[in-house]
């Protein structure tokens, strides 16, 4: 994780680096952290906490310049004090950087810089980079090269990324060289924003917004040297090599929160727009199927494939089972949907026609990466579903499907998982109708998509009940939530929910595999979360919640408008539209979000920045 910024140019530097931290707060947020340069004098100054708190430490004591590196820290290695905030100081105060990675050999490579007399001031991986590269460079002087050109820097630099085992995205500056950046990337994001006598670098292209729209991607095992004027780009192994600029078309990220308290409310009332973004231009209506832009595969090539694989972490795995419901039910295709962490390092046999989807909301999870990049490794087709445009998710995948979200800042993803379920609706459509589905079925179920936004308009009335109950609810400690088919992702999703923002313990079961052991966490202290709207098999599922009620369980129940034999029997109800079994994940999401927000809010939680998350996580 971390967001990683730098600067050289003509502005100021500090104001630069402050802003484009706030951006890249979402990367982690433990602590922040920013050294300016001017000619041999580098001012650090890193603080615990938010960007804020860095702020207000930068107003009472200045630094000036207009070079720069910045860093926002989710920690690893050591614990969140304004001690083990970056930037660090290798030697002397010779080399000074951040690190976005995991250096995973730290701990031999400290004992062996200690050995040679390095002082370590923090408990981070990030310094035993610091301190290698100034030993190399002393080493690199020692040895006769110039200690004032770029290339002994360079050399030191090289000599010590061979040494890194695990991921770095670095930004580095040398006491002793003013005026350059030194950045490198193996494995953690960088992209370096090219303006007019400036450069700027970043985590990210968020920060960039506003600046400049020319950008060149860092890829693994390449370093840059960047002055205000140039960019002098390296392979390892290959030397100089000519940087792409690429121009995206990028939107300043929209920080307004308008009239909402937080960005999950913001976005949890923007899903109506969201989900009719992600359908905006992929209907065929002349064939009754779906259409995509950026797919990237022949239909002929599609028709032969005969497994797909939805990989994925968190909130994007809860809705790859959604997928996975949504394509076997109407594409006939048997699915399997695979915790990338575990996908990378296992090694399923997957046959030449599989087809494997990466869905993700950020495009950076590292585990999501790694395990697209190990089935593309092995030959097996790999796209993405994705919504931040530009990503490395996004760049690296064969095709795929844009979700055009928007920003989704709050670290709760809301808006996100709605139009990934979009998306896997519109996709189960596309791949049903190369095959078994009925024209008419087509049809049919394009009206039933069309109609979503406004049906998510009419559930977000349920806004003010799911308050009330969740103010009468608020002081549990433990919940179950529970569904069946369609909502059984949906059950083990409200969990999450509640879990990462209001630290209340949740557990998300298929509602009848409670009988199988969770049933004995029922008491009067544990309610259970039912979602039961009507549909194939709600008897089924109505006396999965008898079963809960025999048992003097509280139940709060996500059910149907006009289901008035729910209130009998529930403690309390959130009423949704009635919908399509495959729709109802659309729906009955919606309520579970509003109730983990308000829990939240009623436990004094922060609600947009969890303890211990970070929006994207990029490290293993
Ligand atoms: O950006 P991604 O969709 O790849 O992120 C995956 C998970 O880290 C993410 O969904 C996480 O579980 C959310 N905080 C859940 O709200």
């Amino acid at each position: 994780m971390c967001g990683i910024v730098g600067y050289v140019g003509f502005r100021s530097a500090p104001e630069l680096l402050l802003d484009g931290l706030t951006r890249l707060e979402y990367r982690g947020y433990d602590s922040a952290g920013i050294a300016v340069q001017r000619d041999s004098e580098i001012g650090i100054r890193k603080k615990v906490g938010r960007v804020e708190e860095l702020r207000k430490l930068v107003a009472a004591n200045p630094v000036r310049g207009s070079i720069g590196i910045g860093h926002t820290r989710w920690a690893t290695h050591g614990a969140t004090t304004d001690v083990n905030s970056h930037p660090h100081v290798g030697g002397n105060g010779e080399v000074v950087l951040v690190h976005n990675g995991v250096i995973e050999n730290y701990a031999k490579l400290k004992e062996q810089l200690q050995g040679l007399g390095y002082v370590f001031r923090t408990a981070t991986d990030s310094e035993v980079v610091a301190h290698l590269i100034a030993h190399h460079l002393e080493e690199q002087i020692k040895l006769g090269e110039d200690p004032e050109s770029v290339s002994t820097y360079m050399k030191a630099v090289e000599v010590s990324l061979k040494k890194l085992k695990g991921t770095y995205g670095l930004a580095i500056l040398f006491r002793d060289l003013p005026n350059l950046i030194l950045v490198a990337r193996a494995g953690s994001p960088l992209v370096i924003g090219v303006g007019k006598g400036e450069h700027f670098i970043a985590s990210d292209a968020s920060p960039l917004a506003g600046y400049t729209d020319e950008v060149v991607y860092l890829a693994d095992h390449e370093m840059a040297v960047i002055t205000a004027d140039h960019v002098d780009l390296h392979r390892r192994d290959e030397g100089r090599v000519k940087m792409s600029v690429q121009t995206i078309n990028q939107v300043s990220t929209d920080l307004d929160l308008g009239k909402f308290d937080h960005y999950m409310l913001k976005e949890i009332y923007e899903q109506p727009e969201s989900i009719e973004n992600c359908l905006r231009g992929r209907i065929d209506d002349d064939s009754a199927t779906s259409k995509f832009g950026g797919l990237n595969i022949d239909p002929q090539e599609l028709r032969l494939v005969d497994r797909i694989v939805l990989t994925a972490c968190g909130t994007s795995w809860h809705a790859g089972l959604v997928g996975e419901y949504l394509i076997e039910e109407f594409a006939r295709i048997p699915v399997e949907v695979e915790y990338a962490s575990e996908l990378r390092y296992r090694n399923p046999p997957l046959t030449e026609r599989t087809m494997v989807f990466a869905i993700t909301q950020s495009g950076e999870t590292a585990d999501t990466l790694a395990a697209m990049r190990e089935c593309k490794r092995k030959g097996h087709k790999s796209l993405a579903i994705c919504n931040v445009v530009g990503s490395t998710i996004a760049r690296e995948a064969d095709g795929g499907i844009y979700l055009h979200a928007g920003p989704e800042i709050g670290v709760a993803s809301t808006k996100a998982f709605t139009s990934q379920v979009t998306a896997l609706s519109l996709l189960a459509l596309y791949l049903g109708r190369m095959r078994h589905m009925s024209y008419h079925a087509g049809k049919r179920m394009i009206s039933q998509l069309r109609d979503m936004p406004d049906t998510i308009r009419r559930t977000l009335g349920c806004h003010d009940s799911v308050r009330e109950i969740s103010a009468k609810y608020a002081g549990y400690d433990n919940f179950l939530y529970l569904g069946r088919l369609y909502n059984f992702p949906v059950a083990l999703e409200g969990a999450l929910k509640l879990k990462e923002i209001s630290y209340i313990h949740a557990e998300g079961y298929p509602a009848a595999e409670m009988k199988h052991g969770p049933i004995a966490l029922v008491d009067e202290e544990t309610p259970s979360v039912f979602v039961i709207p009507r549909g194939a098999i709600y008897p089924k599922i109505m006396s999965n919640l008898e079963e809960i009620k025999a048992r003097r369980g509280k139940v709060i129940a996500i059910a149907c408008e006009g289901d008035h034999r729910i209130a009998d029997l529930a403690d309390d109800v959130i009423y949704v539209p009635e919908v399509e079994d495959f729709l109802q994940p659309l729906v009955t999401s919606i309520p579970l979000q509003l109730l983990a927000y308000h829990i939240a809010l009623e436990r004094g939680c922060n609600v947009d920045r969890p303890r211990n998350l970070a929006k994207s996580v990029t490290v293993e």
